[in-house]
């Protein structure tokens, strides 16, 4: 059986799930991929659950012909990226998704960013009442840290945890606001950004390790001046450097990436303005991807040094739901259609910035021998 894609594993987590909507190039299908090749993307038929090329699809609902990417891909009839009917293959090559920022054309380069005047960080949170017992935890350490708090209440919890905690009133922003964390950060965070030097944009899923660490972890990020970074999360599905890389380093404590996930990026404000508006399409739903290439563009950008670009921090922060891979994997392929159109933003990212896409290299910049485990 062909292994899930892992880095769609990590994903397949973010807030993203309780927007149904049908968006994406399946309208009536399931879109999917063969052999995982984003390259190579079929619409299956709907009856099929999942659209997924392991040994079981040909007993799907709907046989081989309508479940199987390996099949469907040989069918004449093409579907378009604004839905066809499946079966069928897409064979767009995401025309209809316009990148701020052609790879064809010359990076063009800032001159270095100046040093931050000051440290003002903000906290940005798509919430839910599902993960309020984590959210409760985060925000009192934030606010007590002095870090601004933002939140966007994505399934309309806002007058619930105004009720229930009495932080509340110290939120600086709050709104229920049913979207996309992409479209939270594009249409609310970016107008608002320059009164930060950072923006931490996290999932209400991340929980926060003791005061000490989270001030230790942003004490990193504060003087070592990354462009972006994150800590490490226990439990994420992402491997952010090669099992290798991390066997000839195991006290490693910082590393220089090529690589941030997209769970709880800490992000140099006018850095997170620059690639939410150039490198994502406007018509993409999700960042999906966007993380994959992030690292390599800004660090050609704004003119910085595979040191000075991407950071991981090790630190003790946990993903709360540890999601066993194949039943993750099918229970949001399932039941959510925005994962198509956020594999769909995925595919055309890469489509698009294929040079820009990450190798995952890594290399350690600090380690220490008590490194906790
Ligand atoms: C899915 O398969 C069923 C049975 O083969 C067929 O009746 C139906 O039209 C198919 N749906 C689509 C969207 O092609
Ligand atoms: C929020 O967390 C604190 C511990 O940090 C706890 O004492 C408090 O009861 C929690 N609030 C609610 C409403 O659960
Ligand atoms: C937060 O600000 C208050 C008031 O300005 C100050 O007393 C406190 O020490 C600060 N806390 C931290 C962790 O910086
Ligand atoms: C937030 O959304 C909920 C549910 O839709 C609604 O009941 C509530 O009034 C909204 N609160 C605000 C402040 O908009
Ligand atoms: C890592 O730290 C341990 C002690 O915790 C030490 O024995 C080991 O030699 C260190 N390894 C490297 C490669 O530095």
């Amino acid at each position: 059986m062909a292994p899930p894609p892992p880095r769609l594993l990590g994903w397949a987590v973010v807030l993203l799930v309780w927007c149904a909507d049908a968006l994406g190039p399946c309208v009536d299908g399931l879109l999917g991929f063969y052999k995982g090749a984003e390259n190579a993307a079929v619409c299956c038929n709907a009856t099929c659950g999942v659209c997924l090329s392991d040994e079981i699809c040909g007993r799907r609902r709907g046989g081989k012909h309508n479940c199987c990417p390996g099949v469907v891909r040989r069918v004449s009839r093409t579907c378009s990226a604004t839905g066809g009917r499946a079966p069928c293959p897409i064979r767009s090559k995401c025309k209809d998704w316009r990148p701020a920022l052609s790879w064809r054309a010359p990076y063009p380069t800032w001159k270095p960013l100046p040093a931050p005047r000051a440290f003002r960080v903000l906290v940005f949170v798509p919430v839910g009442r599902k993960k309020a017992v984590i959210v409760n935890d985060t925000c009192k350490k934030a606010l007590a840290l002095n870090l601004s708090v933002w939140l966007a209440h994505y399934d309309g919890s806002q007058d619930w945890y105004a009720r229930t905690y009495s932080w509340y009133p110290r939120v600086s922003r709050a709104f229920n606001y049913t979207d996309f964390k992409a479209n939270y950060v594009r249409n609310e965070v970016l107008p608002r950004v320059e009164a930060f030097s950072h923006v931490w944009v996290l999932d209400d899923d991340v929980r926060w390790p003791a005061m000490d660490a989270v001030a230790a972890f942003l004490g990193v990020v504060r003087d070592e001046r990354p462009l972006i970074a994150q800590p490490t999360i226990r439990g994420s599905w992402q491997k952010l450097v090669s099992p290798e890389q991390d066997r000839f380093a195991p006290n490693c404590t910082v590393w220089a990436t090529d690589f941030v996930e997209v769970m709880a990026p800490i992000i140099r404000a006018p850095v997170l303005a620059d690639v939410y508006s150039r490198l994502l399409s406007t018509t993409s739903h999700s960042d999906w991807g966007l993380d994959m290439v992030w690292c390599a563009y800004a660090k050609r950008r704004f003119g910085t040094t595979s040191t000075t670009t991407c950071l991981v921090v090790d630190a003790p922060f946990r993903k709360a739901d540890r999601v066993t891979a194949r039943k993750g994997y099918f229970k949001f392929y399932q039941h959510s259609y925005s994962t198509q159109a956020s594999l769909w933003d995925k595919r055309c990212l890469k489509h698009n910035l294929r040079p820009l896409w990450t190798t995952f290299h890594g290399r350690c910049l600090r380690s220490t021998p008590t490194r906790p485990r």
